[in-house]
């Protein structure tokens, strides 16, 4: 049985993150959820059983994501209006409760199977910081890109150089774009003036999510908080993006795609091992298999065959994300950026 001050104080402390990033209203659902397991309600049932779950925020971001997914497929039903005004005052802590409590009542093998199911998320905010390390790439190479990503779930960032993005004043990218981007810039900025040449994409990833399905695309929809529709919108734009590009990511684990990414040689191309937000999920066997075999890649890198990794990734878990980026021959590891974990704001060094 589930330790119900465990499970309400796991919940409560991701609320706390939610606040921290910008969806008071995720947090607020969190914690009325957190009340109704203190009072012995259907939350602590439904999610009995996940007690040896690693980590415990994972079950709180299932379980809101299990909800606003609810919410997307039934847009005129009680919870669904309170999602789509989810930005606003909306209801009090009890009403909120009451309907929470009765949509998970009333729908309870959708809930059920939705917490079977790991959190599912590519943030494409994500490409507001990457792109400026793309930049740097192609400034100090002059050759064009074959991008590797790991971990890259549907692969949206992979579109990353379709968008279009406001630096503070500056702005780089297609007018046009299905995607805007416009992230809190403070310091200097990337080499915007570099001639950026994806030639190559690939992605990989041990679950991917093949955004051609509808099923998936909601999937990834349901967790994007829902009083940040910015995200929404911009998640639905990569996908038209990722639709057009052919992107597909393939279901392999890292370690085997960066090797193979090696095998072959690309003269006259940097091949650039990118990741976001991934590092962390990998055992630290597998993390330093990875490294040394980008190092080694390295090694007998040329100016005419360079090697890139560029990495957005806490350097400590409890660390913002910084952007780091290495360039071989050379591989001196360079310092570009700290950023929000969904690039909402970026510090550029
Ligand atoms: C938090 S998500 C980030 C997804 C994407 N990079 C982004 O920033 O939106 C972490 C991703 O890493 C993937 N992952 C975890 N371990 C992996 C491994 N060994 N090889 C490939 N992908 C992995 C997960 O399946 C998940 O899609």
């Amino acid at each position: 049985m589930t330790d119900p001050i465990g499970a309400a104080d796991a919940l409560k402390l991701q609320a706390d993150f939610c606040d921290h990033l910008g969806s008071p209203f995720t947090g607020r659902v969190l914690r009325v959820l957190a009340r109704d397991i203190a009072m012995g309600g259907i939350v602590e049932d439904l999610i009995s059983g996940f007690e040896d779950e690693p980590v415990a925020a994972a079950l709180a971001l299932r379980v809101a994501g299990a909800l606003h997914r609810r919410a997307l497929d039934d847009p005129s039903g009680p919870l669904g209006e309170i999602y789509a005004a989810a930005g606003g005052a909306g209801p009090n802590d009890d009403a909120l409760r009451a309907v929470l409590v009765e949509d998970i009542a009333q729908n309870r093998p959708h809930y059920d199977a939705y917490l079977e199911g790991p959190p599912q998320t590519n943030e494409v905010g994500r490409s507001g910081v990457m792109i400026g390390g793309y930049l740097s790439i192609a400034e100090q190479t002059g050759l064009p890109l074959h991008v590797f990503e790991i971990g890259a779930s549907a692969g949206l960032n992979l579109g990353c150089d379709r968008f279009f993005y406001r630096f503070g004043e500056e702005v780089w990218g297609d007018a046009a774009s299905s995607v805007s981007l416009a992230p809190d810039w403070q310091g200097g900025l990337p080499p915007l003036h570099a001639d950026l040449q994806i030639a190559e994409r690939q992605g990989c990833d041990i679950a991917p999510v093949d955004v051609g399905q509808h099923e998936n695309q909601r999937r990834l929809e349901s967790y994007i908080w829902p009083d940040q529709p910015e995200r929404l919108a911009r998640l639905r734009g990569a996908v038209s993006i990722a639709k057009e590009l052919e992107i597909r990511v393939i279901h392999e684990s890292a370690d085997v795609f960066v090797e193979k990414a090696f095998q072959a040689p690309a003269p006259q191309a940097v091949r650039v091992i990118a990741h976001t937000i991934m590092w962390q999920y990998m055992p630290e066997d597998m993390q330093a298999r990875i490294e040394s075999t980008i190092r080694q890649a390295g090694e007998t890198a040329s100016g005419e065959s360079p090697v890139a990794w560029l990495r957005l990734e806490p350097v400590d878990v409890k660390d913002p994300p910084s952007l780091r980026l290495a360039v071989w021959p050379g591989g001196e590891t360079q310092e570009l950026a700290i950023a929000h974990p969904h690039g909402a704001s970026v510090k550029w060094l």
